[in-house]
């Protein structure tokens, strides 16, 4: 398995290792890979896909929202999961899963749901709906009991792969 994420103040990428965590605890892999350093670099023969982002603008960031947090902030990346889609190359069909970071508020959008479009236009399939974990403002982290739901939903990814390759056999 291996997930690419991106993070701007670094709540995305820690939700990102607890879901990786969560495999572990199975005795599945998954290589957590940020974004700018993705491309060219994850293996094709993967048997899950994983992309995580925050939310910006009630969507997936865009290097104009990149820009605006990079002046709110140290921020940890300035290449969008979306780019290094666009450079991937999906198998026709293959099994993705996607997952956004956002605030708890109403109308708050959901970079996942993008995400998501964005797999199945470029010939992806979800395994699993779209996840989001809740964070406290721009910069206050995984909001409480949101990194044990990482974690949980690392599990269900290595459950859902199985009962797949279950099928398939
Ligand atoms: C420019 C900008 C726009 C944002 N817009 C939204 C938004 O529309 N909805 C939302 O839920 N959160 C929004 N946020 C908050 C982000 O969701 C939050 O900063 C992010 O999830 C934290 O994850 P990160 O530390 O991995 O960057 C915005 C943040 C920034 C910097």
């Amino acid at each position: 398995m291996v997930l690419v994420v991106e993070s701007m103040f670094g709540a995305t990428m820690r939700l990102a290792q607890l879901v990786a965590v969560g495999c572990a605890s199975l005795d599945a892999r998954c290589d957590v890979i940020e974004a700018g350093c993705a491309v060219g670099r994850v293996p094709p023969d993967r048997d899950l896909l994983v992309l995580a982002c925050p939310t910006h603008m009630r969507h997936a960031p865009t290097s104009r929202t990149r820009e605006m947090a990079a002046a709110d902030g140290i921020v940890l990346s300035m290449t969008g999961v979306t780019d290094w889609l666009a450079t991937a190359g999906l198998r026709r069909d293959e099994a993705i899963a996607v997952f956004d970071t956002r605030v708890d508020a109403p109308f708050a959008g959901s970079g996942a749901k993008e995400l998501a479009r964005q797999v199945r236009r470029a010939g992806g399939e979800l395994l699993v709906p779209p996840a989001s974990f809740v964070v406290v403002g721009r910069h206050g982290g995984p909001a409480p009991g949101e990194e044990d739901r990482a974690y949980a939903w690392g599990r269900e990814l290595v459950r859902a792969v199985s009962t797949v390759g279950a099928e398939k056999k």
